[in-house]
């Protein structure tokens, strides 16, 4: 019997354990959980969502404070179209964040950053050609596009020196996502050196409308694996979305995936950017609680536990501050909304916006809990103390459960010592 360890991820000249683990916005991919991932022989991510916020916590910065500075005049305006990012600004804190991550990597495996096209930042073709530049600058591995369909994104870097020998990646839901991209970045004369599949029953947004149940990610597979071989084009594949175990994996691997992408079981392990007490909420989730609803104002549909707390919070949007997901004209859904519910409740101090929610505050704060569709099965993967609470797992346990189980077997962390 196979176990996830028999195979390995070819990229380039690199041979890794074909165990990818998914970036995770706002720092619940942080760059100890990244690390983990390339001291093992994987691949692991950070995301740049939200990069100065992330830099302000790592590394005691301040640009969140200095944008809110030079844009407080404006916080009661209803227009935020002149809430711009300072694309310097916006670079140091990439270089920072990915930089620092770089300099700390040990071992053979990768860390790729995370760029996400939705996150449009009131100039969505400056900030993200500004946020690729710096992260290749600052030596990341390899770039995975993701939450967009990324048509664009190749030529804004295509200059860069690093053009050619960075892995670039990019995630889709579907064969046409990835025609339409392979189609529209052919004249940059560059394929990407790897495709994360994604299906419905992943974190985070979903590449699928609200039918996504309707979807399947070894149909999705095995279609674009079909077009792939067709037309000749040799691309390593990446499914993710629900491979829980390592024997989910291998039965990915010996259909001819190149690794697999995995996130869930990684939100409870310590490196885990989430707060412990969320951490809890996600292993005592139970499978009602589950949900994909509309409330994200890129709207993509996204999963989230029904327990959230953004769910339903009326807070004020905080653009000046931070505004990542103002469109190209300074708009964002949750700011319609809101202002529709203050002028409906004049005078009432805590609203309640029902229909969308404030995502960057909301992510900023851990209020925000995404997560994959069998964040359910979690509590089978460790011990629950005396207390009713679960032990946190480390990341190398999970990740090693992942390179040798076999069975469908989860192997639980090893007991800890209750003082007498
Ligand atoms: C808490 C959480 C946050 C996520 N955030 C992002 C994100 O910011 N960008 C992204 O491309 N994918 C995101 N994802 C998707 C993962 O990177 C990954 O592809 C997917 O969740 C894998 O499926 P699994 O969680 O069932 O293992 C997120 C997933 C989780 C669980």
């Amino acid at each position: 019997m196979k176990r996830v360890d028999d195979f390995r991820l070819r990229l380039g000249k690199k041979e890794l354990v074909p165990i990818v683990i998914g970036g995770m916005g706002v720092d619940i991919s942080t760059a100890e959980l990244a690390l983990e991932a390339a001291r093992l022989g994987g691949v692991g991510h950070i995301s740049d969502a939200m990069v100065n916020t992330v830099a302000d916590r790592r590394f005691n910065a301040k640009f969140v404070k200095d944008k809110l500075r030079q844009f407080k005049f404006n916080v009661a305006n209803t227009d935020k179209s002149v809430v711009q990012f300072d694309l310097g600004q916006l670079a140091e804190a990439t270089k920072m964040h990915v930089g620092k991550t770089m300099e700390a990597k040990r071992g053979e495996g990768l860390i790729f950053v995370n760029c996400m096209e939705k996150l449009t930042m009131n100039a969505p073709k400056e900030t993200l050609r500004v946020r690729m530049q710096a992260a290749l600058n600052a030596g990341v591995d390899g770039i995975t596009l993701a939450a967009g369909l990324h048509l664009g994104s190749f030529a804004l870097i295509e200059d860069h020196p690093r053009f050619r020998d960075a892995k670039l990646g990019i995630i889709v839901s579907s064969l046409r996502a990835l025609q339409l991209f392979i189609r529209k970045t052919a004249r940059t004369n560059r394929l990407p050196d790897y495709v994360v599949i994604e299906g419905p029953l992943a974190g985070g947004h979903l590449g699928f409308g609200m039918d996504w149940a309707e979807y399947d990610l070894a149909t999705i597979f095995a279609e674009i694996q079909a077009w792939l071989r067709a037309e000749h084009l040799d691309i390593p594949l990446i499914p993710a979305g629900g491979i829980f175990t390592g024997s989910d994996a291998v039965s990915y691997l010996e259909n001819g995936a190149a690794a697999v992408q995995v996130a869930t079981r990684f939100t409870v392990a310590r490196e885990c950017g989430l707060p412990e007490d969320v951490q809890q909420q996600y292993f005592k989730a139970s499978e009602d609680q589950i949900e994909v609803n509309l409330i994200s104002p890129t709207g993509y549909p996204m999963r989230m536990l029904s327990n959230s707390p953004a769910i339903g919070d009326g807070i004020r949007p905080n653009c000046e501050a931070y505004g990542y997901l103002l469109d190209a004209n300074g708009c964002c859904s949750y700011i319609a909304a809101y202002n529709r519910e203050l002028a409906a409740n004049p005078g009432v101090k805590r609203l309640s916006v029902k229909d969308k929610t404030c995502l960057c505050t909301q992510m900023r704060n851990f209020d925000l809990w995404t997560c994959g569709h069998y964040t359910y099965r979690l509590k089978d993967t460790s011990r629950r103390l005396e207390d009713g609470s679960f032990l946190l797992l480390s990341a190398e346990h999970v990740f090693h459960d992942y390179q040798y189980s076999v069975d469908n077997k989860i192997a639980l962390p090893e007991e800890v010592a209750v003082p007498a």
